[in-house]
């Protein structure tokens, strides 16, 4: 199998300062401009997920992963506490560890320091400023380990680090149950990359929220905080500000449903009148009542997962749960 993060000499990190960002530059103007444009079009309008992880976005997640109604970042903190050792263990010595959406702190300090000689941290972000922040705060908590950040875009296929030893394990550290939050085809994609990624000699520890009841689900994802009602309305602050567009914040109100066909909480803004949106030379209607989509999260039942990730190539090694099984964090390796 060939892997599709290989070594190339676009970094230069040095160690004994702070780390060096590898900038891929994902999410430049235009293609912003370009993917609100076309989301707009759609029957059922929809903004892509990534633009909601701006700087301030990401600021509000991390908010959000604090208030009492969203239980999937405890129970999930709780399964690595309890777990970590018999982690490490099964994981192995000297890995590169390689964490897409690197907002994971705690539970990527937890492991790391369980981990035996880890050969590298290499986070991945989307966001400049998190990933700088984390790479910083990683550097910081782990002098001796070489930490390579990198800016970009974690669905697509992206370079290694040079100074990585290309014969080291890999391991992928995906947590937060960000795997719900890709549509089934882009699911499936992201698990054959993850796969690809690891290769024949690592694995993949990555968490999983599971079904549960819908009362509990739409709690989670709308909690009384208001925190993720937030995080859904910077979206439309950051598109009056990058794109020049005139979203009135009050006609649009957070909602967050459960839908059992799908198997997903379906999050959205959803327009409280008729109004016309305007961005440069185009007008979008809004009816009264209509929602736009701005990111749904999948849930599973522990075999319903099993089963997705061996028809993408990952085998399950062992899955952990808390004891109400809400959550689940899975070890998994090359089928
Ligand atoms: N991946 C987590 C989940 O789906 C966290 C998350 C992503 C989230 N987007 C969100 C939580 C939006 C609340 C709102 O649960």
């Amino acid at each position: 199998m060939s892997n599709s993060m290989e070594n190339t000499d676009g970094s230069e990190s040095d160690h004994g300062g702070a780390p060096t960002i590898v900038d891929l530059d994902p999410t430049d103007h235009d293609t912003f401009l370009e993917d609100v444009l076309n989301g707009l079009s759609l029957d059922q309008k929809a903004i892509p997920p990534k633009y909601l992880y701006d700087d301030e976005g990401s600021r509000l997640f991390d908010e959000i992963c604090e208030t009492t109604d969203y239980y999937p970042t405890r129970t999930e903190a709780a399964i690595f506490r309890e777990h970590i050792a018999e982690m490490a263990e099964r994981i192995g010595p000297g890995v590169a560890v390689i964490e897409p959406g690197a907002g994971s702190g705690e539970k990527a300090v937890m492991l790391i320091d369980a981990l035996d000689r880890p050969e590298a941290v290499v986070p991945v972000d989307i966001s400049l400023d998190y990933v700088r922040r984390s790479a910083e705060a990683l550097a910081e908590r782990f002098p001796t380990i070489p930490i390579y950040p990198v800016c970009a875009d974690f669905t697509k296929p992206m370079a290694m680090p040079a100074e990585i030893d290309p014969t080291a394990p890999r391991l992928v550290f995906f947590p937060g149950s960000t795997v719900g939050n890709f549509a089934p085809a882009q699911r499936r994609a992201l698990l054959r990359l993850f796969a690809d990624v690891a290769g024949a000699g690592g694995s993949v520890l990555l968490g999983v929220d599971m079904k549960k009841s819908s009362a509990r689900l739409e709690a989670a994802y709308d909690d009384s905080a208001g925190v993720t009602s937030a995080f859904n309305h910077n979206l439309l602050a950051r598109m009056n500000r990058e794109l020049g567009a005139n979203f009135e914040d009050k006609a649009f109100r957070y909602t967050a449903r459960w839908d059992d066909k799908e198997g997903c909480v379906w999050m959205g803004l959803q327009s409280l009148r008729d109004q016309s949106v305007v961005i440069g030379d185009r007008i979008f209607e809004f009816k009264d009542g209509e929602r736009m989509h701005t990111e749904s999260s999948y849930k599973f039942t522990l075999g319903e997962f099993e089963t997705e990730a061996l028809a993408c190539g990952l085998k399950t090694l062992k899955a952990w749960t808390d004891a109400k099984g809400d959550f689940a964090v899975f070890h998994l390796g090359a089928a």
